[in-house]
């Protein structure tokens, strides 16, 4: 109930019923994003700053389409490390075949997606193709939410620090073997100087829409220490951080449908794919929208 008053108060015409969790996601009823129009794609925005994670069900796209709804929201970019579609560069497919078991699966650990690059993608879209008759969830953490909950102590370490990110754990370390069936299905390139490169950010963010609203910009996957700290040193304070951050109140899970799209505010989410679908074809359409070099919160 407290939730649902604290939205009433600050005007939003929201159905609480549609909220994935009071921390993070909603689903927003959108018959056609094909006819979208400006005042839909503000929504979007809105409750994407708001809430995080926005799945929009039962939408029907070609790729141009899909692309079309996805330049709406901003510049596409380019991935490093990850071969597009081969007709449509600007898209990457997500695809695990039936036969891929036992082996790992992209997006498989926590993550936001591409914090190495000077400026991380704002948002990130995935739309549902084709989905396992159970399993394959994505799991989303409200880094806003885990920041502002964080202990005094880590708050205080935080302050006016930065984490170094770099993609060679991606791109490289955890990279599958050549020649492997998942490397099949998502084509790697490595060795990308720019991705492999170490690039500084704000440990503390400040969200660019939302006022000073605090942003935790830690990567499980990419940030490796904090600038003037080795890996060992840094190691136990940032794990104490990914394990606070994904505490499940502060998480949302989406059990996909098919024709599903789901767009995250990657500056202040990680995400999890669950990879526990061996046997079945998974396969989504993804898209990344560009974004601004991340600022440091202000005290
Ligand atoms: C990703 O990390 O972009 C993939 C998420 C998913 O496949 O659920």
């Amino acid at each position: 109930m407290r939730n649902r008053e604290a939205l009433q108060q600050r005007g939003e015409k929201v159905k609480v019923d549609r909220l994935l969790t009071p921390t993070i996601g909603i689903e927003l009823d959108i018959p056609d994003v094909n006819h979208a129009d400006d005042e839909v794609i503000w929504t979007i925005r809105r409750h994407l700053a708001r809430h995080k994670v926005v799945s929009i069900r039962a939408q029907q796209l070609t790729e141009d389409q899909f692309l079309a709804f996805s330049r709406r929201l901003g510049s596409l970019v380019r991935l490093p490390y990850i071969r597009p579609m081969q007709d449509f560069p600007e898209i990457i497919a997500v695809l695990k075949e039936e036969d891929e078991v036992d082996m790992g699966v992209f997006g498989g650990d926590w993550h936001s997606d591409f914090s190495f690059l000077e400026c991380p993608p704002e948002i990130s879209i995935l739309y549902s193709r084709e989905i396992p008759a159970c399993g394959g969830d994505t799991v989303w953490a409200n880094m806003t939410a885990a920041c502002l909950a964080l202990p005094d102590d880590l708050k205080a370490f935080l302050t006016g620090r930065k984490a170094v990110h770099v993609g060679a754990p991606y791109g490289v370390r955890y990279a599958p073997e050549p020649q492997s069936r998942f490397e099949g299905s998502i084509r790697m390139d490595r060795h990308n100087p720019e991705a492999d490169a170490e690039q500084a950010h704000p440990a503390v963010c400040r969200h660019p829409e939302r006022g000073n609203e605090p942003v935790l910009f830690v990567n499980p996957t990419y940030t490796i220490r904090f600038e003037g700290m080795d890996e060992v040193q840094s190691r136990p304070i940032l794990e104490r951080l990914y394990g606070h951050a994904t505490r499940p109140e502060f998480c949302c899970r989406l059990n996909w449908l098919p024709d599903t799209i789901v767009l995250w505010d990657n500056r202040s989410t990680i995400h999890y794919a669950v990879n526990d679908y061996d046997g079945f074809r998974r396969m989504m359409w993804r898209t990344t929208v560009c974004s601004s070099r991340p600022l440091p919160a202000m005290p």
